[in-house]
């Protein structure tokens, strides 16, 4: 496996929780990953896990309670969030956001929103400025006569490709993906996706994708992560955790992709998310498989370089569920990544 350009070693971030003192909610819970250049990373779990928070702290937006976040072999977890929205690695690492509508300024036209981070962060004059936005915006497919409108006279679309141009601007090596078209007409979600897969190719770039929609996530993706509540559950290539997953929880997504078989239909509480117990699974209450064990000792997810790991005691013993033949068709993600996509939890 290459070099890692993210390395992400026991990442923690937790919240004070409103009218219980000393209580912490533990959004990110020791969570190690890499991620190699040129690499994209899905990251998937249900509502509420920790996705956000995740890559917020890795696009350095939020500042962790603990861990190391090493990009390009510098550890950037100490440099606190609001000094890091000024430095020059901020532009190695850029992110789109979920809603453009929100992202966008409103009394900023296409051309100043994507010329920001050139000013601020490449510091160049304004011809270069100039010849950089019409470049990026050519990439991104949007027409120059759009560059002069606000956010207000953009589709949906149109302001999707001004986020997305706005974070290639400064010519980053992660592009952190969090949701980039749940806001967007089902229609035009397939037509987003496919751009974000070509610029990824054509820019080498190394991608940190979240989504719901699994077909998506295994379409586009070399490797996968999955999370539940806080943790990191299992972590392998793609197409062997949606083919044979190893961790009952991914078992359960995973069937719920439609053709893949029986449904797994989980019960049972699950655990609060504000000091959870520290010696049993997270997952133990609401897994098919749950035994005494896993309420007294919780299992490690060890992922060894681009190798399939989950954290659960009996994944090794257990190969996964379902396991299909390589050539069973109920293996194979559609061609088209919004018909036939898959959403849970959302
Ligand atoms: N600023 C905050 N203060 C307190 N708790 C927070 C804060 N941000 C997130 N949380 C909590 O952290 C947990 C993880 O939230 P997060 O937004 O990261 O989940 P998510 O996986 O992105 O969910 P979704 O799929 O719905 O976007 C949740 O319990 C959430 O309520
Ligand atoms: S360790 Fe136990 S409770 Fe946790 S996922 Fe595995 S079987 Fe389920
Ligand atoms: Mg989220």
């Amino acid at each position: 496996m290459a070099e890692p350009l993210l390395q992400v070693e026991r990442l923690v971030k937790t919240f004070p929780v409103a009218g219980r003192r000393g209580a912490r909610l533990h959004a990110v819970d020791d969570v190690s990953l890499t991620i190699a250049p040129g690499e994209s990373l899905g990251l998937v779990g249900e509502s509420g896990c920790g996705k956000s928070t995740l890559v917020r702290l890795l696009a350095r937006l939020l500042d962790p309670s603990e861990g190391r976040i090493v990009f390009d072999g510098q550890d950037l977890a100490g440099i606190p969030a609001t000094a890091f929205a000024g430095r020059p690695e901020r532009a190695r690492i850029q992110m789109v956001f979920q809603d453009p509508t929100d992202s966008l300024n409103p009394r900023f036209t296409a051309r100043d929103t994507i010329a920001e981070p050139l000013k601020l962060l490449a510091r160049l004059q304004d011809a270069a400025v100039e010849a950089r936005v019409q470049e990026v915006a050519h990439q991104v497919g949007l027409p120059a006569e759009l560059l002069s409108r606000f956010p207000h006279q953009l589709s949906g679309g149109q302001k999707a490709r001004v986020g997305i141009a706005r974070a290639l601007a400064v010519q980053p090596r992660l592009l952190i993906l969090d949701e980039p078209t749940a806001a967007l007409d089902v229609s035009v979600q397939a037509v987003v996706l496919q751009l974000l897969d070509r610029l990824r190719r054509e820019l080498d770039l190394a991608v940190l994708f979240v989504s719901h929609d699994l077909n998506v996530v295994r379409l586009l993706t070399d490797r996968v992560a999955v999370m539940y509540l806080g943790k990191l559950v299992e972590v392998g290539p793609s197409e062997s955790v949606f083919r044979a997953p190893r961790h009952p929880y991914t078992q359960a997504l995973v069937s719920a992709i439609p053709g893949q078989g029986p449904r797994i239909k989980l019960s049972g509480e699950v655990t609060s998310p504000i000091d959870p117990p520290a010696h049993a699974c997270r997952f133990h209450g609401r897994c098919p498989r749950g035994e005494d064990r896993c309420a007294r000792e919780a299992p490690l997810l060890v992922p060894r370089g681009a190798a399939h790991a989950a954290a659960c005691h009996f994944a090794l013993q257990d190969p996964g569920w379902p396991i299909l033949a390589p050539d069973d068709p109920r293996g194979t993600a559609t061609a088209d990544p919004v018909a036939g996509r898959a959403s849970f939890g959302a």
